[in-house]
């Protein structure tokens, strides 16, 4: 099944070749200083409006690529990009992923079940019939994991990485949340019961067909989600995870008792496979155990699909509560590795350590005195375009916005909490975010004082210390939008906008599949932690950080009305 480590259509390896940037960019990495980016970007305009701005753009952007002219309804295309590289295919991942940002504000509702609603409807019943169509379909997986597909709803039959076992769960996830948002605003059980969940078995209904591929697969070796390596990874047993947690849930909700419970006893066996990928050793969550077979050189098996697993497993909501209320054990919960676990958060810091000097652009470290992130990409090993592989990889939009949005939710999550763990990993963290200077020699300092709490160990608790509580939960915000203002950088002023998959490491240029769908799924979620984490200050306005906090009711109504205003 898996024949070469090349696993690209074959006409891909001769537009590497042509493409002329790539070659430039790799002769003299040097020649390209830093500079050109800071001169050709001299200003960066105040960050709340840009997002503002940018929202809009990631939600237009998004809804073009749903459906376009040349495809059939529900498809949502990679990229509109035909050509070096093309992109115009229905990525069961990338669809789902999108498409969860759709059941979002679906699920929170626009206009009281008016047009918009109906139309956010349309869009993920669309979805659900196409996908739908999809599991009948002959495919070279011969399952339904088959990864990508053509836009006429006819099976993909060239090399690729398959199968990707990681659809079958994010497939179910969306649709689970969906068809929940349904009920709870329809109450007719009979659109559900026809396509998503009939509770029969074996199950030609949607979600519990995908429930069942997922319960009875996920010991298999598969694809990963980068397409590039067989054996078991960390993002796909925790979507498999996650998916089969909110499944049991919805099981039981239509009834299929025997199978809720089957599903949760399979998440609780996967949560402890999962314990398996951290490495004492390095302090990492390492990506692949048991490779077999795809490409060899990725030695540090340090890879940002560690903080997507943590983010997709725990889809966006725009409400302010959780979805679901306080479980007890922790293998209820869908995900064993949140954004806040030390785990997450330590592998976070491992690969930006290794970005930072990885990539020339991140040479600039701040504009204007403004401070800016690391742009990140998926591994340090990547060799991967945007075209081929014959070259070197790049920092990735959605890799970059997945930091912001995994510390902005960190904050939340402790500012919620009203107490910060202290650990290794925290200390560590608080250095990172530059709120902790274990060698200021100020003994009134909030570092002094992180000092105390770093011998005794004691949770930082927003009772005992208010005011070195919010100190701490500012600097997360502010660097969460260090990496928001690093996007910024790269996206403004090119390409209206539109973000591509990637951003060349030399000359900070748009790189790949422009107008990348996931890169605006992703700008949207981060969008929406940030907005939480805006509420969360309760009215105190950091720096930079006015403009949001007029109450959750106000800014999620903004986003909504940038989100349907076009359409
Ligand atoms: C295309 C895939 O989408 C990309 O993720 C991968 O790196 C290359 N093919 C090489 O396998
Ligand atoms: C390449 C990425 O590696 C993969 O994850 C994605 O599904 C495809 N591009 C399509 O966007």
């Amino acid at each position: 099944m898996l024949p070469s480590l090349n696993w690209r259509p074959a006409s891909l390896l001769t537009i590497t070749l042509a493409c002329g940037f790539v070659t430039s960019s790799r002769a003299n990495p040097i020649a390209h200083s830093s500079h050109n980016i800071i001169e050709s970007v001299p200003d960066l305009p105040n960050l709340d409006e840009w997002i503002a701005d940018e929202a809009d753009i990631a939600l237009d952007a998004l809804l073009e690529n749903i459906h376009p002219p040349d495809t059939l309804p529900g498809v949502v295309v990679a990229s509109p990009s035909r050509k070096d590289p093309d992109y115009f295919y229905h990525w069961t991942r990338d669809a789902a992923l999108v498409l969860s940002v759709a059941q979002m504000v679906y699920e929170h509702g626009v206009d009281n079940g008016g047009a918009k609603d109906t139309m956010l409807e349309n869009i993920l019943w669309n979805y659900a019939r196409f996908e739908q169509h999809l599991q009948t379909v002959p495919n070279p997986s011969s399952n339904i994991a088959e990864p990508k597909w053509n836009v006429d709803g006819t099976a993909y039959t060239l090399p690729w990485g398959r199968p990707q076992n990681d659809g079958p769960a994010l497939r179910a996830q969306t649709l689970t949340l969906f068809a929940q948002s349904h009920l709870r605003k329809h109450q007719n059980t009979s659109l559900i019961t026809s396509l998503l969940y009939d509770s029969r078995f074996p199950s030609s209904s949607l979600i519990k067909n995908n429930l069942e591929f997922t319960s009875h697969n996920w010991q298999e070796d598969t694809v990963d989600l980068w397409e590039e390596i067989r054996g078991t990874h960390f993002y796909t047993l925790m979507v498999q995870h996650s998916s089969l947690v909110h499944g049991s849930r919805f099981a039981e909700e239509m009834g299929d008792i025997g199978a809720a419970r089957w599903y949760a006893a399979q998440s609780r066996k996967i949560a402890s496979k999962l314990e398996e990928h951290w490495s004492p050793e390095h302090r990492i969550l390492q990506s692949t155990l048991s490779r077999t077979g795809g490409i060899g050189y990725k030695s540090s098996n340090l890879d940002v699909s560690i903080l997507l697993a943590s983010l997709h497993t725990d889809p966006p909501s725009l409400f302010d509560h959780p979805r679901h209320p306080f479980m007890p054990h922790p293998h209820f919960l869908h995900t064993p590795y949140p954004p806040w676990s030390d785990e997450v958060l330590s592998t976070a810091m491992k690969l930006d350590h290794v970005m930072s000097s990885l990539y020339p652009i991140n040479n600039i470290t701040n504009v204007n005195d403004l401070p800016i992130a690391n742009a990140i990409g998926r591994y340090p090993e990547d060799r991967y375009d945007g075209i081929g592989t014959s070259s070197l990889g790049n920092p990735w939009f959605l890799t970059t916005l997945a930091y912001a949005e995994v510390l902005y939710r960190t904050a939340v999550e402790w500012s919620h909490q009203n107490w910060i763990p202290v650990t290794d990993v925290t200390l560590d963290l608080l250095k990172w975010i530059g709120a902790f200077h274990p060698n200021s020699t100020n003994p009134h300092s909030h570092t002094a004082e992180i000092g105390k709490y770093a011998i005794s160990r004691v949770p930082v608790r927003r009772a005992h210390s208010p005011v070195l509580f919010d100190w701490i939960i500012k600097h997360l915000g502010k660097k969460a939008d260090a990496y928001f203002r690093r996007v910024q950088l790269h996206a403004l002023g090119r390409e209206s906008g539109k973000m591509a998959e990637q951003i060349n490491r030399v000359d900070g240029k748009m790189q790949g599949a422009r107008s990348l769908t996931w890169s605006h799924a992703a700008f949207v979620t981060a969008v929406v932690a940030r907005d939480k984490f805006l509420g969360s200050l309760e009215g105190e306005v950091g720096e930079g950080m006015g403009r949001y906090t007029l109450g959750d009711q106000r800014r999620f109504a903004s986003l909504k009305l940038q989100l349907l205003k076009k359409r």
